[in-house]
């Protein structure tokens, strides 16, 4: 079984502080390094480290961030050969993790801009084989909306960040996987009220067109809803020292268990354990677990 992801790219620069700053102020960081990440790439990746064949489609630029933003893709032996180097800089994240392991995230899209409806198309030989194909929303949404419409497999979407791709195209997620933030937004994306209770929003995804939906509840779990039940997942409890990219590991690993046969609500309880194992080590790539690694229980 086979998986697509037709995503982002990008070189992470990391710098942590005691807490974030205020508007105007100067803080003094640690950290500087660049490490690999990019929504799109850190769920291949995390697939791929626990065993699935994953290809990518996707775009780095012609300059030095290409190379560190590749390299545990290449390590997880992620089938490259659908990404573009384009004249253009690597996507780039601008990632400050505060003492309490919050971060905020800033990005410049770069090459994956270019990753649009031509570039996807140019793809299809490997979008349209693929058993699934995951999807974010760090490439524009005629990319975005041309992967859908060429997928013959299951098509998953973890639209993060919410931006508006077409409705018709988003409907076709089985399953939509969002945090309660995003959740609201594609709600009020669609036209419908985004606030409430994860069951709320759960529950008015379906009833807006969703087939199944996996909601991320962070270090509360997740809430599955598929076949006509709802069902909440506890996460294990770790110390959390970094969460960049657990979501990441959540959808990549979730894919990983679909494809090999596991019920939505098996595959959720699997990736809970990767995402906990995640947040307990710094950066999004380097912290994703491979096979061997012994996962935390719930
Ligand atoms: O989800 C985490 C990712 O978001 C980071 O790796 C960063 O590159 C941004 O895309």
């Amino acid at each position: 079984m086979s998986m697509c992801v037709v995503g982002s790219i990008n070189a992470d620069l990391t710098v942590n502080v005691e807490r974030h700053p205020t508007p105007g102020e100067t803080l003094l960081g640690t950290g500087g390094g660049i490490t690999a990440g990019g929504k799109g790439a850190n769920q291949a990746v995390a697939a791929a480290k626990l065993g699935t064949d994953v290809v990518l489609v996707g775009a780095t630029g012609s300059d030095a961030n290409a190379a560190p933003a590749t390299a545990l893709l290449r390590e997880a032996g992620v089938d490259l050969t659908h990404v573009e180097e384009v004249a253009d800089v690597t996507g780039l994240a601008v990632i400050t993790v505060a003492a309490n392991g919050e971060n905020t995230v800033l990005v410049v899209p770069g090459a994956n801009a270019r990753v649009d409806a031509e570039c996807v198309g140019r793809h299809a030989g490997a979008v349209a084989p693929a058993d699934l194909v995951l999807l974010q929303g760090e490439i524009p949404a005629d990319g975005f909306a041309r992967a859908v419409e060429l997928t013959r497999g299951r098509v998953v979407v973890n639209l993060a960040p919410v931006v508006d791709v077409p409705r018709e195209a988003l409907l076709k997620a089985d399953p939509l996987m969002a945090n309660e933030h995003e959740a609201g937004l594609i709600l009020q994306q669609l036209g419908l009220d985004g606030t409430g209770t994860p069951e709320d929003l759960t529950r008015r995804l379906l009833e807006a067109g969703f087939s199944s939906v996996v909601l991320t509840l962070g270090s509360a779990g997740a809430l599955v809803a598929a076949e006509g039940e709802l069902t909440h997942i506890d996460s294990p409890k770790v110390e959390a020292v970094d969460t960049v990219g657990a979501g990441d590991s959540f959808a990549g690993a979730f894919c990983h268990r679909l494809l090999e046969g596991d019920s939505m609500v098996d595959a959720a309880r699997f990736a809970c354990r990767v995402g906990a194992f995640s947040v307990t080590r710094p950066g999004a790539q380097p912290s994703y677990p491979g096979e061997a690694d012994a996962l935390p229980e719930a």
